[in-house]
């Protein structure tokens, strides 16, 4: 591993570049491949099975650029691939995933608390986030919601629609998230909307996105290792299915990305 080296980020699709904003922001010298699994999308509805087989091939492709490290930047691969990705970059690379800084975050700022979570069928299935906080003895309290239909209208674009409005009254109102007092964006494609949620709580709770944790985190790992870059910046990003949708808007809230780039894995 070597300091100039890449950081490999994926997702299922653009939600990932939720976390790749923050990279940006944190550490705006590194070098980012990102890989938005397009033709696998969504995750959330896909099995442990599948979204191991996409991880461990994305990972491949990862390693063969020379990532330094591989951040899943995806909830439900987290929860579904983690060990599987951990366990394939060995020496090679450092791993890393969106839910174990999230986890220690929510440890350090909410416990005693109760706090809602919204994410894809695959991680509220997974009860990754439940497992993790009694592991820790932790007195949250944590009431999942899958809130798969928010995931494909983000996806597709919808980010600035009523839309978006209609599924968050039909989604919030659910018994599952009453008398919360904090919810957690648990799908990277969630900040995308972050203010529609809080504008429906009328800012009374937070509304947590882990970005900001989770790149610290990466950032402390990469500094641990002595793997910061100080002279980089190139960004490549990359699909696994026609471009062209995803192109046309993406540019409207990641003016950083110039276009993505066709790979099939
Ligand atoms: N953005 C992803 C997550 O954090 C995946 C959404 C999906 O593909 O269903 O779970």
């Amino acid at each position: 591993m070597k300091a100039n080296n890449p950081i490999g980020v994926f997702d299922s699709g653009i939600g990932g570049l939720t976390v790749v904003k923050e990279l940006i922001k944190q550490l705006p010298k590194e070098d980012i491949i990102y890989f938005g699994d397009k033709a696998y999308f969504p995750y959330g509805d896909k099995s442990k099975a599948v979204i191991t087989e996409r991880a461990k091939k994305i990972t491949d492709f990862l390693l063969e650029q020379h990532c330094k490290l591989i951040l899943i930047a995806c909830n439900s691969a987290s929860a579904a691939a983690f060990d599987v990705v951990k366990e394939k970059t060995a020496t090679e690379a450092l791993a890393a995933n969106v839910i174990d800084p999230a986890i220690k975050f929510l440890q350090e700022n909410f416990n005693g608390k109760r706090i809602g979570l919204l994410a894809t069928r695959q991680t509220v299935n997974s009860n990754v986030y439940q497992n993790k906080i009694k592991q820790l003895n932790s007195r949250i309290t944590l009431s999942a919601l899958a809130t798969p239909v928010l995931t494909l209208a983000i996806e597709e674009g919808f980010i600035n629609s009523e839309v978006i409005n209609v599924l968050l009254k039909e989604y919030l109102a659910c018994e599952e998230l009453q008398n919360i007092q904090a919810l957690m964006l648990a799908c990277t494609h969630y900040p995308l909307v972050q203010k529609q949620i809080s504008a429906y709580y009328n800012n009374a709770i937070p509304i947590i996105d882990p970005a900001v944790v989770v790149v610290s985190q990466a950032l402390k790992d990469l500094s641990d290792h002595d793997l910061l870059n100080k002279s980089g910046g190139r960004r490549c990003f990359y699909i696994s299915d026609d471009p062209a949708a995803v192109n046309s808007n993406i540019r409207l809230f990641f003016p950083e990305i110039i276009a993505f780039e066709y790979l099939r894995i």
